[in-house]
């Protein structure tokens, strides 16, 4: 009989699926070198190499490939027998495990703290990773919950729309165009714009709706974070169109200006997502109801 720990497999789970030391460190919120000791015991348990290191890219040997499917199912009944068991305790107490997209991170603490100060009990594990690595994360099953403002279509979901996150256009505040109304849409056409990184939900709208009205969108410059696409803005090197949810916090900010063009704000909504035949623990429905009941919370105060 193989003494093998459920840590040990987590870390093997995560190095498996991502296929990299440094990232499976970072998910697991534990150092590299604990990531590195975790596989050699396991490797010395099982006997056999599991992962194979070529070049810096890692593979799995066919007892990697058998582990990986078998680790997938322990977890996952070892998730739902945590679950049971937070069930029958009646909670309030577990985790809660939570994956929302980077532009969410604008308003979800404002949610997390009075839930967390109403269920003292519960520890929340929030990722905030963009759209792409998201939806990877719900087709593994690995959390409780999704927020995101674009759900995919075709996979077996629910989704519920729970606030507005409308996309505007914003410019310099000194740009001439900061002063006009009713600016036509295909204006924009003229206009250098920064956008954040493919496979962000932003992107994915932004270009669906230059693409829904025939307009070239001219893309200056890439950046992976809302704050520095706004620091660009300001400081003049282009237009963006972003989640107006990026703004909620400084909604006095004097630097860069919400433009007046046709068809903006673009109406969209955050949406809370879940897999339709996961049976959701009683943490993550006290959630689900502190969410729709405080929703208020997370509005724009201006
Ligand atoms: P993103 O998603 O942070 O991945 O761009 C935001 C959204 O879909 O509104």
């Amino acid at each position: 009989m193989m003494h093998v720990s459920l840590r040990q497999l987590r870390t093997f789970e995560a190095v498996a699926r991502l296929k990299n030391f440094s990232r499976a460190a970072e998910e697991l919120h534990v150092t590299q070198p604990t990531v590195s000791k975790q596989i050699r015991l396991l490797h010395e348990e099982v006997g056999l190499p599991l992962l194979e290191q070529i070049g810096k890219k890692i593979f799995l040997t066919e007892a990697g490939e058998q582990l990986y499917a078998t680790c997938a199912d322990w977890l996952e009944t070892w998730g739902c027998f945590e679950q049971t068991v937070a069930d029958l305790k009646g909670i309030k107490q577990g985790r809660l495990r939570i994956a929302a997209v980077t532009t969410a991170k604008y308003f979800m603490p404002r949610l997390l703290g009075p839930f967390c100060a109403q269920y003292p009990g519960i520890d929340i594990a929030m990722e905030v990773v963009n759209r792409d690595r998201l939806l990877e994360r719900l087709a593994r099953n690995q959390d409780d919950l999704y927020v995101m403002g674009v759900p995919p279509d075709g996979l077996d979901i629910e989704c519920e729309p729970f606030l507005e996150n409308p996309l505007v256009v914003l410019a310099p505040a000194s740009h001439p165009l900061a002063r006009r109304k009713r600016i036509p849409f295909a204006h924009l056409a003229n206009e250098p714009f920064i956008v954040r990184e493919r496979g962000s939900g932003t992107r994915l709208t932004v270009e669906r709706v230059f693409q829904e009205r025939d307009v070239p969108l001219k893309i200056k410059m890439e950046l992976g974070s809302n704050e520095a696409i706004k620091q660009a803005v300001a400081g003049g090197l282009g237009l963006a169109i972003l989640s107006q949810s990026t703004l909620s916090l400084d909604p006095n900010q004097t630097e860069v200006a919400v433009l007046n063009v046709e068809s903006f704000p673009i109406k969209r909504y955050w949406y809370v997502v879940r897999q339709r035949d996961k049976q959701l623990s009683v943490v993550a429905n006290a959630f689900l109801e502190f969410l729709r009941t405080h929703v208020q919370l997370l509005k724009p105060r201006n």
